[in-house]
């Protein structure tokens, strides 16, 4: 699909998002930007500076400074801070616990929201996915798609990736967890994740990841040809 065509894609962790994502946008042949990525590079950019997360004006100044690339290959995971290749780091637990704190600062978010506008505006169809691309940051978009699963579906994804990585098996209290981070997502004051009132919701909880891809290519193309 060559025609400038912006996808937005949003839900909370544990639908599969990212995978779908990508496979959406290979489907495509559209570029691809993961806006939770720039959020995880300018928080170890914040750590790394060894900022006190709990100083919100200390955290926006040290987030300032962090110089944040990501590539628009769907099947390559590229993200640099300040040219260094952080790819791998920014997956790792010490980003993954402090990202929370660092996203909530709303300068941060107002510098990465206009960084993700500039990097959608550009020529072509592109998927973006996040948590507010169809309610915030590109509220234009033709396609809104967002993600859900039920707390429990969710919880054992995770409980299963957690035992595949050597983590004992701990379902009720990931199951907590989920339900603890719905509450905090939905609820807090900048950008609470939501769905926009145009997004399509799709419920993965009984679908296959190929399953999703498709449904939505589908969705996109129909949507591409209504816009014709
Ligand atoms: O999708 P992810 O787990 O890589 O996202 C990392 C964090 O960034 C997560 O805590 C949610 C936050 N985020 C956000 O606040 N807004 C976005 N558009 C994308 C991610």
């Amino acid at each position: 699909m060559n025609r400038a065509l912006v996808v937005a894609i949003d839900g909370p962790a544990g639908t599969g998002k990212s995978t779908v994502a990508r496979g959406l946008a290979t489907a495509l042949g559209a570029s691809y930007l993961d806006t939770g990525a720039m959020y995880r590079i300018v928080t170890l950019g914040v750590l790394r500076g060894g900022v006190d997360l709990t100083d919100p004006d200390a955290v926006a100044r040290a987030a300032a400074e962090v110089e944040v690339a990501v590539g628009h290959d769907p099947a390559q995971d590229k993200c640099y801070l300040g040219g260094e290749d952080v790819s791998a780091e920014i997956r790792g637990d010490a980003v993954t616990a402090a990202v929370s704190a660092v996203s909530a600062v709303p300068e941060v978010r107002r510098r990465l929201v206009a960084l993700q506008r500039e990097l959608a505006g550009a020529e072509g169809c592109v998927v973006v996915e996040g948590r507010d691309i169809g309610t915030v940051v590109l509220p234009d978009a033709e396609v809104k798609i967002f993600l859900t699963a039920s707390a429990e579906e969710r919880a054992r994804r995770r409980n299963a990736q957690n035992i595949s990585n050597g983590l004992p098996d701990a379902y009720d209290a990931v199951l907590a967890d989920v339900r603890r981070r719905d509450h905090l997502d939905s609820t807090r004051a900048v950008s609470p994740l939501r769905a926009a009132d145009d997004a399509v919701v799709v419920d993965t909880s009984d679908m296959s990841q190929a399953e999703v891809i498709a449904h939505l290519t589908g969705l996109v193309e129909q949507k591409a040809g209504a816009a014709r």
